[in-house]
């Protein structure tokens, strides 16, 4: 294995853990938060500078609205209590994905998150919220067009390096490793651009269950 510099997690089986329980499936996004407060603690600890988690993908919009809206209040509660210890563990935050779609207080709480965390240098935690990696890399080819129209950019001398400037990660190294919880061997339009060359980790342990160890 390379050194890790940068691990990409895809937090799946959130909903299995549950129904495991005879719980609803919320219950299960509830318990995958404190695994991931549990991951973010230990990235940190151990010097991985950049984690980056699958938190909401551009396919989870199909999913009953009563999720969907539960998903989004857990985010934002996730932010209310833990904003001061990621600031003390010099954690930065930051969103790949497209956030213009997102409920006005789920805005709210992510710019009060990137914004109290800006300066820190520590880890840099990156949740990939509406994201796929297709929509990413049409963003970026719809933003090269706009660059080749407006004769900022040239085709003829565009490098992988420039177009990966476009994408949502333009300041972060791609995924060394990719850790999928809950055992589906697939990447679910997670990092599509950025996995090329990624190692990839299945493990059948449901999120709620992964931990540290
Ligand atoms: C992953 O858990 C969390 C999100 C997609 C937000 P799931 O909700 O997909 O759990 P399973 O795959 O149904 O068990
Ligand atoms: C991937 O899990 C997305 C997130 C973890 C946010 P899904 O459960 O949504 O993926 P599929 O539907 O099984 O491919
Ligand atoms: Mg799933």
């Amino acid at each position: 294995m390379r050194d890790l510099q940068h691990v990409a997690i895809i937090m799946d089986g959130n909903g299995r853990w549950a129904k495991e329980r005879g719980l609803n499936r919320l219950r299960g996004h509830y318990a995958g938060v404190e695994s991931l407060i549990e991951i973010v603690r230990t990235s940190s600890d151990l010097g991985i500078k950049y984690l980056t988690v699958y938190a909401f993908s551009t396919e989870n919009w199909k999913r009953p609205l009563e999720e969907i809206s539960g998903l989004f209040k857990l985010l934002i509660s996730f932010v209310a209590r833990e904003l001061e210890n990621l600031v003390q563990n010099n954690v930065k935050v930051g969103i790949l994905g497209e956030r213009s779609v997102l409920p006005e207080d789920v805005n709210r709480s992510i710019d009060k998150a990137l914004e109290s965390t800006k300066n820190c240098t520590g880890l840099s935690f990156n949740i990939a919220l509406n994201y796929g990696g297709r929509a990413e890399i049409l963003r970026a080819a719809k933003k090269f067009a706009a660059q080749c129209a407006q004769g900022e950019a040239d085709a003829e001398n565009f490098s992988e390096n420039d177009f990966s400037k476009l994408m949502y990660t333009a300041d972060i190294p791609d995924p060394d490793l990719i850790i999928r919880t809950g055992g589906e061997r697939r990447l679910s339009n997670f990092l599509t651009w950025q996995s090329a060359y990624s190692e990839l980790y299945v493990t059948d342990i449901y999120w709620p269950d992964f931990s540290p160890e």
